[in-house]
């Protein structure tokens, strides 16, 4: 039940009310039966600062940050983690006390999700990413992380923002732009999409030109999760390849954020089921 002392998380974005963050988030908080509420904030971007200061004024615990304030909210809070600063956008704020926090939990959601949905504790060396949009930044930036990871591909439509992204990440010489070679094809272990094509409604669009590039011993991963199974998914898997969609990412960045707020683990298992349902209406 709401009362009097019950604690205010919320999402702000534009637009904001197709987000699945409450339904996910709400559930989570009455299994775990703590007093807390998620609500969802449309918030246009010349009133970005308003909000963020109403964050501060009303005492609300935590945020969610949603497109396309991720960037643009960095320069009203207090703190940046350093991996939020490296990624260069905040998708989680906590209010320590007045003090906004801003970071980053979208790379922790993606490397948990191809740990446990693609059993891949270590990379392969070379790896695709298709995309260079903001979902491609978080993404690049866990790939980076990770030794094992020799060379990044990343392709793009406009090669322009491919080029931003690598000089403005790598530091170290592991990311590759432009088309690959078959050689090069051939050691690829994992193929990541990051761009919206495929996104509902467009589901009979694939980012992939040649499906035929696709192995049997290839991780797929998709970020996208409406539709559950989008079309590079279903070529993936006709090739004899696994693939994963975005909703372990979505949960994982989201239990992560959870956790950060409220100090108390949710179960994934109740934020996924949560998540299906709202897809389902
Ligand atoms: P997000 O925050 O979801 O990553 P974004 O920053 O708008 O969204 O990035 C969308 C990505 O999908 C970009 O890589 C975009 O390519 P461009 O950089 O060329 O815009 C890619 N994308 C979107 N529509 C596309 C299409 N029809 N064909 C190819 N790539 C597309």
């Amino acid at each position: 039940m709401i009362n009097g002392s019950t604690k205010v998380i919320g999402v702000i974005g534009d637009p904001v009310e197709h987000t699945a963050s409450p339904t996910m988030h709400n559930a989570a908080i009455q299994d775990l039966g703590i007093d807390y509420v998620y609500v969802a904030f449309r918030v246009r971007g010349d009133e970005l600062s308003k909000a963020i200061e109403g964050m501060r004024a009303l005492g609300m615990v935590g945020m969610n940050v949603t497109v396309p304030h991720k960037k643009s909210v960095m320069q009203y809070l207090d703190v940046i983690s350093p991996e939020a600063k490296a990624i260069g956008a905040v998708n989680t704020i906590v209010n320590n006390n007045g003090k906004l926090i801003g970071h980053n939990t979208d790379a922790y959601g993606f490397d948990k999700s191809i740990y446990l949905e693609g059993r891949l504790a270590k990379l392969p060396s070379a790896v695709v990413l298709l995309g260079a949009g903001g979902a491609a930044r978080s993404i690049l930036y866990a790939l980076l992380q990770r030794p094992e990871v020799e060379r990044i591909h990343i392709i793009n439509r406009t090669v322009k923002k491919s080029e931003a992204l690598a000089n403005e990440m790598d530091k170290k010489g592991r990311v590759y732009l432009g088309p690959l070679s078959e050689g090069e094809w051939d050691s690829v272990e994992l193929l990541i999409n990051s761009t919206s094509v495929g996104l509902f409604p467009d589901v009979a669009s694939s980012p992939l030109r040649n499906d035929s590039i696709i192995r049997p011993d290839m991780l797929v991963v998709d970020i996208i999760y409406k539709p559950l199974k989008t079309q590079l998914m279903i070529k993936a898997e006709e090739y004899g390849a696994t693939a994963i969609n975005g909703l372990g990412m979505l949960v994982w960045q989201g239990a992560r954020a959870f956790e950060l707020w409220t100090g108390n683990q949710p179960s994934v298992e109740i934020m996924t089921s949560a998540i299906l349902r709202n897809l389902e209406q």
